[in-house]
């Protein structure tokens, strides 16, 4: 009955509002889960052409905000009508421009909607922009090469965890030709700790292809960035944004969340990928398309935060469905991670006489690409018995098993080991390189193989490079 009756309200406010910009009212905030058409999309509650008050469209960018399966196009809503600020975003159209431009397409014209305002954002920007590394001041363009070697960096990697990895790599190799002119070994041992092997070889070789075919300079446009190794859509998108300025969409998981909130899209992650990207896209203005990339990441970053976000300082609150709603908390919603399985095995931590310990080289391909390890067994379902182990063993020696376990977190499965250790006299006649333990730093090691020597080594810790 009272939802019935605030509904009623709703309707009401929305006819005599129109065209006045209202503070929101507290009943409309606290109606809760109403459905898609209570709110979204607005018209079907007011009337085409109808100018409702902000309150009554906040939340829609118009156009958009239908949460049924069969969703148009981003920016077009299901009855085919078209918002002014869908069309402007869409266009860098003025008002007079979109309305030309859904008349022929034969749309309805919304006037007075207000979906989220790219300046409104942009001013934000302005003023609250985060200082980081790769970032240009205000105003100034951004080195290509300190763009893509920080998208590639971000790619499932936090920017605090960044940080420290790209001023090491822009301090080393300062331009793409020197990196280029790096051996692989040392981009992978600079690489280490930070994940996702394939990443760090990918940038080798689309540094040799800038370098070496393209003259040092990087493709202008995502079409072209897309063709070089290790950049898919999401990063082209956003070097072609921040480096060049193309009008592109670029997502990151800051971004996702805003979106998804802004849209109340209740596709889970990740399936909803597409269409926030979508909806990200049908925002980008012609100008400032790099800006309003970052923007809208730094949003994320700051306000609209996965918890306890700061609504009332957001330059997109009265256009945020999800927050008109009161489940901004409750989006983007994840899908549930699939049970990782476990695996287990033992590996073989040797020390020499003088203290030098023993790695060997992945293969190229495949899980720690390339990178260094100590000798390992294969891994199974459980720990192999101690018999078993010392047939995986890589040479007869005196094997001494370390009480405990070092465990380590893939995307996929989760990883167990057993280490086992030799002290030996003499070197034994084997494949891989015998490492000082004080070298062992800057060597080409993954978190989980620096996990086992420590383990094996008995020592606390030796930090990455
Ligand atoms: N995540 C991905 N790209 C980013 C960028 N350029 N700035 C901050 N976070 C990001």
């Amino acid at each position: 009955m009272l939802e019935k009756k605030c509904r009623a309200r709703l309707r009401l406010e929305c006819q005599r509002g129109a065209g006045r910009a209202l503070a929101q009212p507290d009943w409309y905030r606290k109606i809760g889960d109403l459905g898609p058409d209570n709110i979204a999309p607005a018209q079907d509650q007011c009337g085409i052409g109808e100018a409702p008050a902000r309150d009554c469209s906040s939340g829609q960018h118009t156009g958009i905000g239908s949460d049924r399966s069969t969703a148009p196009p981003a920016g077009i809503n299901r009855l085919g009508r078209v918002g002014y600020a869908t069309l402007c975003a869409l266009r860098s159209l003025s008002h007079g421009d979109s309305e030309r431009f859904a008349k022929s397409w034969n749309m309805p014209v919304l006037r007075g909607r207000q979906g989220p305002r790219v300046e409104a954002l942009l001013a934000w920007y302005d003023v609250h922009r985060r200082v980081l590394p790769w970032r240009a001041q205000a105003g100034m363009r951004a080195d290509p090469y300190h763009v893509w070697l920080s998208e590639i960096m971000l790619q499932q990697t936090t920017v605090q965890a960044v940080d420290r990895y790209y001023r090491t790599f822009l301090s080393r190799w300062p331009t793409v030709e020197q990196l280029a002119a790096a051996s692989l070994d040392d981009v992978l041992a600079a690489w280490a700790g930070l994940g996702y092997y394939a990443r760090a070889r990918n940038l080798h070789r689309t540094a040799k292809i800038v370098a070496g075919q393209m003259a040092g300079r990087f493709p202008e446009t995502a079409a072209g960035l897309r063709a070089l190794p290790g950049i898919g859509p999401y990063t082209a998108g956003a070097i072609a944004a921040i480096a060049f300025d193309e009008p592109q969409a670029a997502v990151d998981a800051n971004a996702e969340r805003v979106i998804a909130r802004l849209f109340y899209v209740k596709t889970p992650l990740p399936a909803a990928k597409a269409e926030l990207r979508a909806r990200t896209q049908a925002l980008v203005p012609q100008r400032r398309a790099g800006d309003f990339a970052q923007a809208v990441m730094d949003l994320g970053a700051l306000i609209c935060t996965p918890k306890a976000p700061q609504c009332p300082r957001c330059p997109w609150q009265e256009a945020c469905i999800g927050r008109v709603r009161g489940l901004v908390e409750t989006l983007p919603r994840k899908a549930p991670k699939p049970d990782r399985p476990l695996k287990r095995g033992v590996a073989f931590v040797v020390v020499d006489a003088k203290g030098a310990v023993l790695l060997q080289r992945r293969a190229e391909k495949g899980l720690l690409g390339g990178m260094m390890q100590p000798p390992l067994g294969p891994w199974g379902a459980d720990f192999p018995a101690e018999y078993d182990a010392m047939t995986q063993a890589p040479f007869a020696a005196t094997w001494i098993k370390r009480p405990g376990l070092v465990r380590h977190q893939f995307t996929h499965f989760e990883l167990e080991i057993e280490v086992y250790v030799a002290k030996l006299t003499r070197r034994p006649r084997i494949q891989g390189r015998w490492v000082q333990a004080h070298a062992l730093a800057e060597a080409a090691l993954p978190t989980v193989m620096r996990k086992i020597l420590v383990h094996g080594l008995g020592t606390t810790t030796f930090a990455p490079a």
